[in-house]
């Protein structure tokens, strides 16, 4: 069936299923949403279907626990759950400190929140989303709509002072409607070419009143799954 799937595609289905392995009968397993994530997903269904594996799982949007319910996964709340064991989760961008930009599906605050309240967290991805210095992909910051263009414009105030390119910021829409987050909240995309330094950026925006979290993930990855098109993966 791989075989209609365009290299990237091929790419991100491998690095989802290697990572699929990692779960073990019992485990509660965090997953993640977007593409790659919807990939891994669809693989513990199968494997709960094929093998009897045993797994509750915290997904981390409405669109992955629907896709979950629907393959048969057993879903319930990161409260009921409490902690997990493993979550696995896609990325817009990774260094090789294992920093992530995530939050291109809008997803970022629940994948924060599940991914940091586990013992593991494994990133699934194929080889492009590797880079040297983060912030080509426009960073997310899921901020509430309450005085958003006063959270704006303070973001770029802040960014003016920090180690980035770009300081312009656009609000993610979806038609001619602001984008809504799971949480009812909006996202900016900062556009900043280069981030010199993702630990403390990721620090000063959360002060920032409005802002809820961003996308920088720092020191939350353990291990990147990275797939290729010819079915192999490859760990770091
Ligand atoms: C969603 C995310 C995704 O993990 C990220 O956007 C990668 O998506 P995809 O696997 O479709 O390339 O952070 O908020």
């Amino acid at each position: 069936m791989t075989d209609q799937l365009t290299p990237i595609d091929r790419a991100k289905y491998t690095a989802a299923h290697c990572a699929a392995d990692f779960v073990q009968d019992g485990m509660r397993v965090g997953l993640g949403t977007g593409s790659t994530a919807a990939w891994m997903v669809r693989r513990l269904g199968t494997r709960i279907k094929q093998e009897g594996l045993r797994i509750i799982a915290v997904p981390t949007s409405t669109r992955t626990a629907q896709l979950a319910r629907d393959v048969g996964i057993n879903v319930v709340s990161l409260d009921e759950a409490r902690w997990l064991d493993l979550t696995i989760d896609g990325a817009d961008e990774f260094d090789a400190e294992l920093t992530l930009i995530k939050g291109g599906g809008g997803a970022l605050l629940q994948e924060k929140i599940v991914a940091t309240a586990s013992d593991q967290m494994i990133v699934i991805t194929d080889a492009a989303k590797e880079v040297k210095t983060l912030g080509a992909f426009p960073l997310p910051v899921e901020v509430i709509p309450f005085g958003w263009r006063a959270t704006k414009a303070l973001v770029e105030e802040v960014l003016a002072s920090m180690d980035v390119m770009g300081q312009n910021s656009s609000l993610r829409v979806n038609g001619d409607k602001p984008f809504v987050t799971d949480e009812g909240n909006y996202i900016l995309d900062l556009d900043l070419g280069r981030i010199g330094n993702p630990r403390q950026l990721a620090l000063v925006l959360n002060q920032v009143p409005g802002v809820v979290e961003n996308g920088l993930f720092v020191d939350i990855a353990d291990q990147v799954v990275i797939g290729h098109a010819d079915g192999t993966c490859e760990l770091r």
